[in-house]
C-alpha cells in the first residue's frame, strides 16, 4: 500500500504506532514497529531529558528505519525536549498541543518531516497554513485527549480530508486491519493506533494496565474533564468519583482538585488501575490478546489486504 504518507516518510506500511505517554515513552516499542515497516513514535512528554536522549540513541542503534518523536509543545519542558530531538536529527516529528510555526524552519534544515496532531477542522487549517508536512487527525474514540467537540473519527477525518490538501493520518478507534482499510477508504493516507499497541510486551506500562485494556469492552471508557481538556480513559473508581462530583454540581476548583488527585503515572507505573488515569480508547473493546508489536503489524497489513479484497468482491 503506497500512499502519500509512505512516500513522504519512506515507510513500508501506512501504519503508525501512536505516541502514548508512558506506554511508548521507551525505545523497544518504537524499534519493533519501525523495524516491522511502520512508524514507531516515542512519547517524550513524561520523559526525563537524559532518558529521552538515551532512548533516541538506542532507537538509532537498533533500527535504520524512520521513527517519530512526539512532544506536546505547550509543555514547559518542550524547549529542552525539542533541543534534544534536534541534536539527534530525528527523521519525523509528531507534535501535539501547541503551534508549530516557531519550530519548522529549524527542523526543516535537518530534514525532519513535521506532522501535527489536530482534533478540529480549524486547527487542521491553521497547521496547514503554518506549513507542516502532514496532519494526524484524532477523533472522539481516541484514548488520551480526543477532540473536546467529541466528533468521531469517521466524520472528522472525512471533513478534514475535504478541507485541506495535506496528507492525513487518521487516529482513534482503529484496532485491526478492517479499521485500517476503512480509514484509508475514507481518504486518509495512513492510520495511527494507540490502544492496540498498549497490549504488547514492548509497551512500558504495568501489567495491570495491559490486563485492564484486555478486559474492557467498547462501552467501558469515559471522558473525564469535559469542558476542559477531556481525557478518555477506562471507567474506574477515579472516573466514578469525578463524574459523581460533576453530577452533584461541584465547583470548577473542586473538580480540578479531584482531577489533579489522579495521574496516568499512578496507573502506568504503579499499576493502580482503580485510582489512576488509565488512558485508553474505545478500541480497547476490540482487543483481547497481548501480541508482540511486530506480529500486530503483520496482522494489520494482512487484514487490511483482506478487507480490500472483500470490498473489491462486493
Ligand atoms: C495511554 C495513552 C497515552 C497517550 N499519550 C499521548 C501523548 O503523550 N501525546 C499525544 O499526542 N497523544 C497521546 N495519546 C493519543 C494517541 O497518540 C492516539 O491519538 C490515540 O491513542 C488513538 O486512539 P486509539 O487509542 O483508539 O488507537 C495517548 C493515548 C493513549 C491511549
Amino acid at each position: 500500500m503506497k500512499t502519500r504518507i509512505t512516500e513522504l516518510l519512506g515507510i513500508e506500511h501506512p501504519i503508525f504506532q501512536a505516541a502514548m505517554s508512558w506506554a511508548s515513552s521507551n525505545a523497544p516499542l518504537v524499534i519493533a514497529v519501525s523495524n516491522a515497516g511502520g512508524m514507531g513514535v516515542i512519547a517524550a512528554g513524561p520523559m526525563r531529558p537524559a532518558d529521552f536522549r538515551n532512548a533516541l540513541i538506542e532507537i538509532k542503534q537498533r533500527t535504520s528505519k524512520p521513527f517519530g518523536v512526539n512532544i506536546p509543545l505547550i509543555s514547559p519542558r518542550a524547549p529542552e525536549l525539542l533541543d534534544i530531538a534536534y541534536e539527534a536529527r530525528i527523521p519525523v516529528m509528531v507534535a501535539s498541543q501547541g503551534g508549530p510555526r516557531d519550530h519548522l524552519k529549524r527542523f526543516r534544515a535537518i530534514g525532519t518531516k513535521w506532522l501535527h496532531v489536530v482534533a478540529s477542522v480549524e486547527h487542521a487549517k491553521k497547521a496547514e497554513a503554518a506549513g507542516v508536512d502532514a496532519l494526524v487527525v484524532d477523533g472522539a474514540e481516541a484514548g488520551g485527549h480526543p477532540p473536546p467537540s467529541e466528533v468521531g473519527t469517521l466524520v472528522l477525518v472525512r471533513r478534514v480530508a475535504k478541507a485541506v490538501k495535506l496528507p492525513i493520518v487518521a487516529s482513534g478507534g482503529i484496532a485491526d486491519g478492517a479499521g485500517v482499510a476503512a480509514l484509508l477508504a475514507l481518504g486518509a493516507d495512513a492510520v495511527q493506533l494507540g490502544t492496540r499497541f498498549i497490549a504488547t510486551p514492548e509497551a512500558s506500562v504495568h501489567e495491570n494496565y495491559k490486563r485492564a485494556v484486555l478486559a474492557a469492552d467498547v462501552h467501558d471508557t469515559t471522558l473525564v474533564g469535559r469542558g476542559k481538556l477531556p481525557v478518555r480513559q477506562l471507567k474506574n473508581a477515579f472516573s466514578a468519583k469525578y463524574e459523581a462530583a460533576e453530577r452533584a454540581g461541584a465547583s470548577a476548583s473542586e473538580l480540578e482538585e479531584i482531577y489533579n488527585s489522579s495521574s496516568m503515572k499512578k496507573a502506568a507505573l504503579e499499576g493502580d488501575v482503580e485510582w489512576g488515569k488509565v488512558e485508553a480508547g474505545q478500541s480497547a473493546g476490540l482487543i483481547d490478546e497481548i501480541l508482540p508489536a511486530a506480529e500486530i503489524m503483520r496482522r494489520l497489513v494482512a487484514e487490511a489486504e483482506g478487507a480490500r479484497r472483500r470490498l473489491m468482491s462486493l
